[in-house]
């Protein structure tokens, strides 16, 4: 077998396919713009990560966040998942995937009582909490309810990941976790709490890193913590190191490292903890499913002014916001012929934003009007994050597995847009 045959999308005879099936079939059964999945990689990507890990015990809990559609969840289920969630909303929609809320961390600076009660209703593992106020509310919810909840404190360990401002969490300056010199009070505290029960310390350093010194920094000083908690005779039965692992976008900078090494570098960064009986808990999103999704577009016209040239497609921001929202690359390939003379080019979307591209001048074959275009490394924060600005629907979703395909999530309505709304 060849390489490209491992690969989830990959040229046969010069045109592109997913897995088994054309991308230029789905395109014209199921219309255009639309993401596309390949489960193969999707089930190799999660068993990748998972294995890396196998030297520690070890809980791998699927950050929703990432692509949250139940045919992708109901996927990572069959696999034995957990899930990382942020919301009540994707607690819904894991156990809507048939996930088991006993494997569930809820993650996220901002939980609302009514979250809380419905994660503590599901009987979830454990609230990532990450303030002072956020515990003495879960505390007064659970003993409301006779309850207590589990809780994991999340720390921010102040380490630089390196990444996007906008996805790095772990500095003081970000709003998330607290300071690892009030985490030590803070537990001691909670340890005393009659609606809480302290089982775990937690962080997120950031999403999209490629290199394991950051993670590998911060997980020692979660150790220097466990230790003194320890020492004050609270034992901690899991840490959990949240997501974060970065993928290669095809930029051509340096690869960000491999879920083996990742898994090398925290394993031998945890390993003082193996006295304690420590689990290792995990959120990895976009290492699971980025590179298992793509967004297919085609091309409505091209243009040329005096600076520039334009190839104008049917997806825009509100399909696959991150090139809009952190100036991001995806990988860009014409369905059919990708090996023709190419031109710089910015391919853009119909939205009425300068804002609206998916890349700025592209060396690409030049592309002809009705031509079908594939957008890579689209399967993580790309569907999840769209939008409805300019009354656009949101696309279809497609899983494919080998030869056959299944539309996940059918093509956004007019009337299912405007469901809701009311003249006054
Ligand atoms: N755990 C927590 C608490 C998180 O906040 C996140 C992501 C993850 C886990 C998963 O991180 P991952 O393994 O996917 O890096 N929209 C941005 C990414 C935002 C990430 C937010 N938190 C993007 O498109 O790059």
């Amino acid at each position: 077998m060849s390489a490209a045959e491992n690969e989830p999308f990959s040229y046969q005879n010069d045109e592109l396919y997913c897995e088994g099936v054309p991308l230029a079939k789905i395109a014209g059964e199921v219309g255009t713009p639309v993401y596309v999945y390949s489960r193969t990689e999707l089930e190799r990507a999660y068993k990748a990560f998972d294995a890396a890990l196998e030297g520690i015990p070890h809980k791998v809990c699927y950050a929703v966040k990432a692509c949250s559609s139940l045919g992708i969840l109901a996927a990572l289920v069959e696999l034995g998942a957990g899930a990382d969630i942020v919301s009540a909303g994707e607690l819904f929609r894991w156990q809507k995937a048939g996930g088991d809320p006993a494997k569930v961390v809820f993650s996220g600076v901002g939980k609302t009582e009514s979250e809380m009660v419905a994660a503590l209703a599901a009987g979830i593992a454990a609230f990532n909490v990450e303030s002072a106020e956020e515990l003495a509310a879960l505390d007064r919810v659970a003993r409301a309810r006779g309850t207590k909840a589990r809780v994991s404190l999340r720390v921010n360990p102040d380490v630089d990941p390196q990444t996007h401002p906008y996805i790095s969490t772990g500095l003081k300056q970000n709003k998330f976790g607290v300071a690892m010199a009030e985490a030590r009070p803070l537990l001691r505290e909670a340890a005393r709490l009659e609606g809480i029960e302290v089982i775990g310390v937690d962080f997120h350093i950031g999403s999209q890193l490629t290199k394991t010194s950051p993670f590998t920094d911060a997980i020692a000083r979660l150790v220097k913590l466990v230790e003194d908690l320890h020492a004050d005779g609270i034992e901690i039965d899991h840490v959990d190191i949240g997501g974060g692992l970065g993928i290669d976008y095809g930029k051509g900078d340096a690869a960000p490292p491999s879920p083996a090494d990742y898994g090398a570098a925290v394993c031998d960064a945890l390993a003082p903890l193996a006295k304690l009986g420590v689990t290792l808990v995990t959120e990895p999103g976009r290492v699971i499913v980025g590179a298992a999704g793509a967004l297919l577009t085609r091309v409505l016209y091209r243009k040329r002014n005096e600076a520039k040239h334009f190839t104008i497609v049917d997806a825009a921001m509100n399909d696959l916001m991150r090139p809009a929202l952190y100036s991001s690359y995806h990988p860009i390939r014409p369905v059919r012929d990708p090996n023709r003379p190419t031109i710089p080019t910015d391919v853009v979307g119909p939205v009425c934003e300068t804002g609206d591209f998916l890349a700025r001048d592209r060396e690409l074959p030049e592309l002809a009007q009705g031509e079908l275009v594939w957008v890579g490394a689209a399967g993580a924060y790309g569907s999840v994050m769209a939008s409805n600005y300019n009354t656009r629907p949101r696309a279809p979703e497609v899983l494919v597995k080998g030869d056959r395909y299944t539309v996940i999530r059918a093509r956004e309505t007019l009337e299912q847009m405007i469901a809701g709304e009311r003249i006054a």
